[in-house]
Formats: C-alpha cells, sequence, structure tokens
C-alpha cells in the first residue's frame, strides 16, 4: 500500500536535530571524541528535594492513575504563586492558569485552535521552528518578522504594514530569546501590547529562558504590561528554569478565552503527567529559589569561556544577558554557516548549530549552546580556535 501523507503535513521537514543526531553518531562509531554544543538540553540536575519530592510521591499507592487534564489544581496554583511571587501578577487559577506537558505542547496546539487556513501568523525569523511548524500545520500564511542586530534582535512593528497587521490572527514573541540569546525590557512588551491591541492580534509569548539569566538582569514577564491578559498568552516552562527538560512540565497562563480553548483541544489529545511529577514540579515552583543564582552563575562562566574565545578568533557578537545561548556571526572569510558548521564538525568533533536553522535572517550566524561542563567547552573552543586559525 502506497501511503500518501496529509497535505497539512507535507512540508514538515524532519527536525533539525534528529538528522544531525545521525550524523553525529557516524562520526562516533569512526571513533571520533564528538562535543556537542548544538541542542539547548540542561546538563545539570534539580535540586535533590525536587527529585526526592518526585520519588517519595512515587512510592504512594494513590499516585499512579490518571492525574487531570491540563494539571491538578495545585499544580496550577503553584504557578499562579509563582507568577505572583516572581512577577507580581495575579492569576486566576481555574481561568488564567493550563498546565502543558511541556511548553512545546502548547506552543504547537495554540495555531490548531486558534488559526485557520490563510489566517496571517506573525513569526519572528529566526525562531523556535516550533512556532512556523505549528502554523504549517494549521495551514496559515506566514509573515517573517527579522530579529536584526542592529534593532537588538526585536521585531520592529513599524516594519509590518497595514494590512498584514490587520489581517494577522497570533503573533509570537520570545525574550530571552532563543536563539539569539537577546532579551527585551518591559516597554518593548507595553509597545508589542499596545501594537495588538490596535490591530486585535493575540500574542504567544513564549518565556522559557525567563529564569536563566545572567549579571544579575531580571528578565520580566509580558504579563507585567496592564491589561497584556486582554491580548497575550504566556508559554513557560520548568526545562530550562529548574533543569527539568525531561520532565516535561510547562504552562500557558493569560487571556482566559486562549486558555480554554486550549484545555478542551488537550483534554481530547492526552491524558496529563504522571502525579508524582506533577507533585515534584510544585515543589520546584513553591521551594527554595536560591539554588537557580548558583546554577545561573555556572553558565555565565560557561558563556564567558565561549564569547572570549569567539571573539578572539574573529566572530561578531553581543554578550547574552540571559538563554543558554551564545549567538554570533561567523568571520568574514567563511561564507556560509551551514557549511562552517559541518566543516567544524567533521574537522574538530565540536558540534554547533548554523543559525540558518532558526530562518533565514540566521544566515551568516551560529549558534553555540551552554550545556557542558567548562572543562569540555574549553577543549571545543581550543579546538575551534586551533581550526579556524589552521583554516586561514
Ligand atoms: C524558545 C523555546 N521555547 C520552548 C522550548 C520547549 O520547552 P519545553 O521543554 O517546555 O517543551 C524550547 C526548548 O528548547 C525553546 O528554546
Amino acid at each position: 500500500m502506497k501511503i500518501k501523507p496529509a497535505k497539512r503535513i507535507e512540508k514538515i521537514k524532519p527536525y533539525f536535530f534528529a538528522d544531525l543526531e545521525k550524523k553525529i553518531i557516524n562520526l562516533e562509531n569512526i571513533g571520533m571524541d564528538i562535543i556537542r554544543l548544538d541542542m539547548g538540553s540542561p546538563d545539570l540536575p534539580p535540586e535533590n528535594f525536587i527529585i526526592e519530592a518526585l520519588a517519595s510521591a512515587a512510592k504512594r499507592s494513590d499516585m499512579h492513575g490518571y492525574g487531570q487534564s491540563g494539571g491538578s489544581h495545585s499544580l496550577r496554583g503553584a504557578f499562579a504563586q509563582y507568577y505572583k511571587t516572581r512577577f507580581n501578577v495575579e492569576l486566576e487559577i481555574e481561568k488564567e492558569v493550563l498546565g502543558l506537558i511541556g511548553s512545546k505542547e502548547g506552543l504547537f496546539n495554540l495555531s490548531q485552535v486558534l488559526v485557520d487556513p490563510g489566517d496571517i501568523v506573525l513569526v519572528p525569523d529566526p525562531c523556535y521552528p516550533v512556532y512556523s511548524v505549528g502554523a504549517m500545520v494549521a495551514q496559515a500564511k506566514m509573515y517573517n518578522m527579522p530579529l536584526l542586530a542592529e534593532n537588538g534582535f526585536l521585531p520592529d512593528f513599524t516594519k509590518i504594514p497595514e494590512d498584514v497587521a490587520r489581517k494577522a490572527k497570533l503573533m509570537w514573541l520570545n525574550y530571552p530569546n532563543n536563539p539569539t540569546g537577546a532579551v527585551a525590557p518591559l516597554s518593548f512588551f507595553e509597545e508589542a501590547v499596545r501594537f495588538a491591541g490596535t490591530y486585535n492580534i493575540l500574542i504567544a509569548h513564549d518565556a522559557p529562558y525567563v529564569d536563566v539569566c545572567f549579571d544579575n538582569y531580571i528578565a520580566p514577564s509580558i504579563l507585567q504590561v496592564e491589561n497584556a491578559k486582554d491580548v497575550a498568552v504566556e508559554f513557560n516552562s520548568l526545562s530550562k528554569t529548574y533543569n527539568m527538560a525531561g520532565w516535561r512540565v510547562g504552562v500557558a497562563v493569560g487571556n482566559q478565552d486562549i486558555i480554554k480553548l486550549l484545555r478542551i483541544y488537550k483534554s481530547q489529545m492526552d491524558s496529563s503527567h504522571f502525579k508524582p511529577i506533577m507533585a515534584a514540579a510544585e515543589n520546584a515552583l513553591l521551594g527554595d529559589q536560591s539554588w537557580l543564582n548558583d546554577r545561573n552563575n555556572v553558565y555565565q562562566h560557561r558563556r564567558d569561556i565561549v564569547i572570549e574565545t569567539l571573539r578572539d578568533v574573529g566572530f561578531t557578537l553581543d554578550t547574552p544577558k540571559a538563554s543558554l545561548y551564545v549567538w554570533a556571526k561567523i568571520p568574514k572569510k567563511f561564507k556560509d554557516s551551514i557549511q562552517f558548521c559541518n566543516h567544524l564538525l567533521n574537522a574538530t568533533g565540536v558540534s554547533i548549530t548554523p543559525g540558518v536553522v532558526y530562518g533565514k535572517s540566521g544566515a551568516g550566524y551560529i549558534r553555540i549552546s551552554l550545556v557542558i561542563n567548562a572543562d569540555r567547552l574549553s577543549e571545543a573552543m581550543r579546538r575551534l580556535k586551533l581550526w579556524i586559525k589552521e583554516s586561514a
């Protein structure tokens, strides 16, 4: 039988990292020592009290049935408490908070519940790929908002043509940003909320790196803007904040109508988290937060190792104040960042991500993840430096 995929998904390509994985396995099979600075999966574990909360909940006999779709009341309450403590934002637990099985699920599903074929979705370029893939499956038209170095990698709303803005239904934003590491001041979110209000556009702000900050920087939530809930939903996640990427705990907060749509959709799609994971997630959100400072200092030290080397060998970059990434323009003598990353991997075993994977404005850039210990990172930088000098 010849299987013909649905038209909706015909254009979906395998996730870049799935293909990279195959290439890396082949190189490892021929004995190469690979250092992976490509994906953004935290290498450090969550604090012990969180793991202990999981273990003790897992020992209880009443914790093994289905959990409540969209997260237990107490997990949603813990997210609401976190928003109050961290951002001074009040959330109604029943109407404005929805637990997600990792935020990626909600990011993808948002387009499915909101967007009809032909609707316009405003997508940053470069961006985390799920925004555009979700829109593509919903058969939306995408309008790219370039994130350029000269604008601090913030979209310029004044460049969006009036007719596009009028027809747009959804706009994606993400700060602290993946892949650029850029941050946005609250005044930018104020401007975004005004723009969305004028044109009746829903803002989806994706904020998983909001607590991965350096140099004493504190990132804001879009919900701190007055009346933001009228036009915005924010996605957040335990993956990066608490080093819990594999646990799959995220949240959507904000606009009640959107939360309701996502809740109904989810109730038909999944059967929630493992209850002990929800119990441990509550502990992460409500327990001691001081360890995050030490963890951020670890990333900051790694960041400094990377930026020092990159600047030394001719890359152009800003020092990121947040996120897990260094985003840098490759030296002029290299023309293409895909070729650059391929050659670097084959010659040295150091795997980094070409910027163009995140959109055409990422051409000429690379992204380096900070999710490996300082010794291995220094070794990767040593190899990169040597290779660049040799290829001069
Ligand atoms: C910008 C951005 N949003 C969302 C996610 C996914 O997070 P989660 O693990 O909560 O699905 C990632 C993961 O790398 C990301 O970089």
